[in-house]
Order: structure tokens, then C-alpha cells, then sequence
């Protein structure tokens, strides 16, 4: 296939590169497009340096599009380019279009075949969480979810990761901390505040993962609070999860599920001092899932956490997946 890559000197543009090449994804021609300050400059992709074009006002040469640029670009340019390609977006733009698939491959890849030229791409941390839900409400039919998200600072791109690096480097020197992208410090913080406030008072990111759950899942009855938080971490979102459930379950019984689920690592030994983390997260394809136990707030109620790279799970990784079940489907 002709791939194009948009924002590919992103945060997530630079994972679907290596994504790509790990995964020996079939790439006849490899075309690399950002915003024009990065043109010229030239990214490694098997061996050969490949270089950065800005972006045009055309439809782009490629059979597939994995765009991360950004709302406003996908939003400009997706349609022009959905004339020639089948673009898998990785912003919000188009993901709660009706006729625009929102698709995690191991969750609901049936839905793809419904596609119109664009695919969306989920928000990560709804990403990461359906790989755990999906497949517990598959056995135990969830009903209400509770999330506390625990985001890092990548999630907000390549500047995230260099205002947490830079923040804590001036702190620990006793010099101010500046912010831009965050909305307060990032560094020995915690910032319950990500994306815009809505008039419910949930952020549209706490709003993101109601949504997205139920149109992933296809189930519009299942309800999703979520308090979203960003973390003075570099890489991975992890997240507790308090679910409660139709059926009768037990932790073991999840753990039984959970160990069967594509794409999830098990890792749940408390006494070893097993658990999700994001340092043994991060770089991970597959979410890890632990601290299984029953809830004491609800009947038939589990707790457990997850911990997902979203870089990849929730973002590229997830891109290149669906690219990959495109190329599996004949025509
Ligand atoms: P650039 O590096 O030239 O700014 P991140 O999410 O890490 O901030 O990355 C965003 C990606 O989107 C980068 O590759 C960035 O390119 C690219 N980008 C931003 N604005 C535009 C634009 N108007 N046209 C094309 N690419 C853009």
C-alpha cells in the first residue's frame, strides 16, 4: 500500500513510523507530511532517510492516510483527501459522525466495513479502556463504569513531554516553572483539567470517553463518568475502573476472561509487587490489566487498573491496526 503520514514529526506520527516497521507493514511508497516549518528535514523509515513535505492543498498519493495532525488539519483536509484515500484520523474531528466508523480492531472491526473513505481513530484513554471493558461486559454485561484517569504528559504531543522535561529541570534548579501547554505546572503536580470545560462540568475529555465507550462497545445504554487527570509522567495513561455489571462476577473470573482477551497482559500479583505501571507500560503493544478486585460500593461491582501506552494502543499502534485489517479486506 501507498502510505501517507501527516504530522509524522508528531508525537504519534514518529510511534506510527516505528509501528509500521515493526509490525513489516506492506509499504509500497512512504510519503512524510507536517506543518511547513518541519519541511526539508528527513525521518529514518527502514533504514532510509525519508523526507518531509509540507503539507499540499490536494488530494496525497498514498492508498491510506493515517493523519495526526491535529483537529483543525483533519478537519480542512480530510475530506480532500478521502477523494483518492481511505484516511484513518487521529483526532476528534469526525469520530462522532454517524457515518464515519470508530474502530478499536480487537473491539469492533466489523465496523469498518461500513467506511465512506474515513476511519476514526479513538481518544486514547477511551482506547485503552475498552481493551479491558469490552471484554468483561462481553461475559458480564456492564452497566455503569467509573473512570479516574491518571494521563501523561505525551497526550498533549511532543511539547507536553518538553514542557514536563524543561518544568522539572527549571524546579529543580529553583527557577519559575513555565506552562503553555498545560493549564498549571505540570512537574510535582497533578492537573484535573484536560481539554474544555463543558456546561455539565465534565471536560470535553471526561465527555469523550462516555461517548466514545458507547459507540465503540455499541452499546448506548452503558453509562461512563470519568474524572480526567494529567500526571507528571512522560508515556502511558493508566487508569481506575470501578464497574458494575449485570451478571454475577467474581475476580477470578475476569482474571479468567482478561487472560484470553487479544491485546491485554495480565498482570495482577500484588504480593510480588505486580501490578500496571506506566514504566512497564510504556513501549508496550498490549494494556496491562491488574489490581482485579471485587468492589465494596457496588453489587457485582469490580475495581481493577489498567495501564495503557497511548502512544501506541491509544493512538498509533490502534492506526496501524485498522490499516491492517483494510489490507486484509479484498477491493
Ligand atoms: P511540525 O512538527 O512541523 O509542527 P504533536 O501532536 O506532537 O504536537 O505533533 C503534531 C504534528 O502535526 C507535527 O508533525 C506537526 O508538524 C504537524 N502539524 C501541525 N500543524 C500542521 C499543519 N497546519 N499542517 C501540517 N502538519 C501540521
Amino acid at each position: 500500500m501507498r502510505v501517507a503520514v501527516v504530522g509524522a514529526t508528531g508525537a504519534v506520527g514518529r510511534e506510527i513510523l516505528r509501528v509500521l516497521e515493526q509490525r513489516e507493514f506492506p509499504v509500497s511508497e512512504l510519503r512524510l507530511y507536517a506543518s511547513a516549518r518541519s519541511a526539508g528535514r528527513s525521518l529514518s523509515f527502514r533504514g532510509q532517510e525519508v523526507t518531509v513535505e509540507p503539507l499540499p492543498e490536494t488530494p496525497l498519493p498514498a492508498d491510506v492516510v493515517l493523519a495526526s495532525a491535529g483537529g483543525g488539519v483533519s478537519k480542512q483536509y480530510a475530506p480532500l483527501w478521502a477523494k483518492e484515500s481511505v484516511v484513518i484520523d487521529n483526532s476528534s474531528a469526525f469520530r462522532y459522525d454517524p457515518e464515519v466508523p470508530l474502530v478499536v480492531p480487537e473491539v469492533n472491526p466489523e465496523a469498518i466495513r461500513k467506511h465512506k473513505n474515513i476511519i476514526a481513530n479513538p481518544n486514547c484513554t477511551t482506547a485503552i479502556l475498552v481493551m479491558a471493558l469490552f471484554p468483561l461486559h462481553r461475559a458480564f454485561r456492564a452497566r455503569r463504569v467509573i473512570v479516574s484517569t491518571y494521563q501523561s504528559a505525551s497526550g498533549a504531543g511532543a511539547s507536553g513531554m518538553e514542557e514536563l522535561l524543561e518544568g522539572t529541570r527549571s524546579f529543580l534548579e529553583g527557577r519559575p516553572v513555565e506552562h503553555r501547554v498545560f493549564a498549571h505546572p505540570l512537574p510535582f503536580n497533578v492537573i484535573p483539567h484536560i481539554d474544555t470545560f463543558q456546561e455539565n462540568g465534565y471536560t470535553r475529555e471526561e465527555m469523550k470517553v462516555l461517548w466514545e465507550t458507547q459507540k465503540i462497545i455499541g452499546d448506548p445504554t452503558i453509562r461512563v463518568s470519568c474524572t480526567a487527570v494529567r500526571v507528571p509522567t512522560l508515556r502511558v495513561h493508566a487508569e481506575a475502573v470501578t464497574v458494575e455489571f449485570e451478571r454475577p462476577v467474581s475476580p477470578e473470573a475476569a482474571r479468567e476472561v482478561l487472560r484470553q482477551a487479544p491485546g491485554v497482559d495480565l498482570v495482577d500479583d500484588p504480593a510480588q509487587r505486580r501490578y500496571p505501571l506506566p514504566i512497564t507500560a510504556t513501549g508496550k503493544f498490549n494494556v496491562e490489566v491488574g489490581r482485579i478486585r471485587r468492589s465494596l460500593a457496588f453489587d457485582n461491582g469490580l475495581d481493577f487498573f489498567v495501564a495503557g501506552d497511548q502512544l501506541l494502543k491509544g493512538a498509533a499502534l490502534n492506526a496501524v491496526q485498522i490499516a491492517e485489517l483494510l489490507a486484509s479486506v479484498p477491493g
